[in-house]
């Protein structure tokens, strides 16, 4: 009976095909290493955020009087109503953890690359989806930086000529950050951007699925059919796979287990990261949770300093660094544009940095410490010392576009092999 109630739906839609195309036995390549589970957190992270989310809002009132007390209502009187709370703010820091080590896991094995660029891009506007999110999410409590912290980011549109003065009007629905201002990014943060995440992950795992995963060594496993000769077909013994498009060689392996069972590792020592900050350290010393936070809005009492959550700093310290409102801002968006620009900005023949040039990996990893350190500069009080360092920062941010536009052309790479190595 069972069997036939598949096969009646599968008639009708082809979940069974799916399923197995796109998750039993999706070939992937057999050398995905550690980095290549961060994928799969963000989506779980994803699904905690939504979940979490929707039984929040079942307890949240998001009005200017009434959206401090009931996030405290949460806490204190709705069963379980401080687990759900600290899931969800959790979940916010974990969410930006694994999607920069997704980033960077991207950067290390030019997964940009042709013919990924559409999926980089995705990617990209997840990645500003996902800070859109997060920060209208984080004015909801209306504490203290909620608050503040809005009226420094929603202020900065002022500094563009013309129109910025009204836009911002337009955007806080009122003269300054008020109860209307709440009201409009609740709506946004519980329906409008979380459908756009949602839509943007699929198309993310569409364009990921046509074209096929990358891998550490930056090898294909998809070949364009036709591509290889008879000899190469039985030399790489062909996968089997029924695609029209492409040819498979058999470096890969399905799915399910292998994969799954790697990240189910990665999901276990995650989950034990996760519950330990949750349940023993929800506010990571003022990291996760803003220390100015725990006190309601007031907008008569300025913090003594205001910073944004700890993802944002790099790019707050940008904005920062330089002296000119407006030039600070354009700075800020450019830092997060070089970024979409990348698979054109780096026009090197190989994908894998195990493959370029030790010029290449000194690049890539100074600018991962750059942009840790803009990201302290950016969550610390001012000192002058401090102005001078994001300045030189700043500079050295943007100059790792510049020299791997200039080096990838002709840049020395180490002769590619024709099937995955280790
Ligand atoms: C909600 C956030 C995101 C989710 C749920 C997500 C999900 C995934 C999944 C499940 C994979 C396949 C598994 C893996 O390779 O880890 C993947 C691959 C990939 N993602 Fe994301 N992703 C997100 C954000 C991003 C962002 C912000 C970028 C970069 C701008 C990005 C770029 C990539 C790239 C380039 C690949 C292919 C990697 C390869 O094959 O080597 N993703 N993503």
């Amino acid at each position: 009976m069972w069997q036939n109630l598949l096969d009646w739906i599968e008639y009708r839609i082809p979940m069974m095909r799916v399923a197995k195309m796109h998750a039993m036995e999706y070939p992937a390549p057999k050398n995905m290493n550690f980095w290549y589970v961060f994928g799969f957190l963000a989506t779980i992270v994803l699904v905690n955020q939504i979940v979490t989310g929707v039984w929040l809002t079942m307890h949240y009132n998001p009005t200017a009087e009434g959206a401090f007390a009931s996030v405290e209502y949460i806490m204190r009187e709705v069963d379980y109503g401080y687990i759900l709370r600290y899931m969800h703010s959790t979940g916010a820091s974990a969410f930006f953890i694994v999607v920069y080590l997704h980033m960077f896991r991207g950067m290390m094995y030019g997964s940009y690359q042709k013919p990924r660029e559409l999926l980089w891009l995705f990617g990209m506007f997840i990645y500003l989806a996902l800070m859109a999110e997060a920060f209208m999410g984080y004015v909801l409590p209306w504490g203290q930086m909620s608050y503040w912290g809005a009226q420094v980011i929603v202020s900065l549109f002022s500094a563009i000529p013309g129109i910025g003065p009204d836009l911002v009007v337009w955007i806080q629905g009122d003269y300054v950050i008020s109860g209307a201002t709440l009201n409009r990014f609740f709506a946004l943060h519980v329906i409008a951007l979380p459908l756009v995440l949602v839509i943007l992950v699929f198309l993310h795992i569409v364009a990921l699925h046509e074209v096929g995963s990358n891998n550490p060594d930056g090898v294909e496993v998809k070949r364009k059919k036709g591509s290889l000769s008879d000899d190469e077909k039985t030399k790489f013994k062909m996968h089997e796979y029924y695609t029209n498009k492409y040819d498979i060689i058999d470096d890969v392996v399905p799915f399910f287990p292998h994969i799954v069972l790697k990240d189910l590792v990665a999901f276990s020592v995650f989950l034990f990261l996760f519950c330990y900050v949750m349940f023993f350290n929800p506010g990571m010393g003022g990291y996760f949770l803003e220390h100015p936070n725990f006190e309601i809005a007031n907008g008569l009492k300025t913090p003594e300093h205001i910073f944004p959550v700890w993802y944002f700093t790099p790019f707050y310290a940008i904005l920062k660094a330089v002296p000119d409102k407006l030039f600070g801002v354009i700075s800020m968006f450019m830092a997060i544009i070089c970024l979409f620009l990348l698979p054109w900005v780096d026009r090197a023949k190989v994908k894998s940095w195990r493959y370029r040039s030790g010029l290449h990996k000194w690049n890539l990893i100074v600018f991962a410490l750059v942009f840790i350190f803009l990201g302290y500069l950016g969550g610390t009080p001012q000192e002058p010392w401090k102005v001078i360092a994001s300045r030189i920062l700043t500079i050295m941010y943007f100059s790792f576009f510049v020299l791997l536009y200039l080096y990838s052309k002709n840049e020395k790479t180490k002769p590619l092999p024709a099937r995955i190595t280790k």
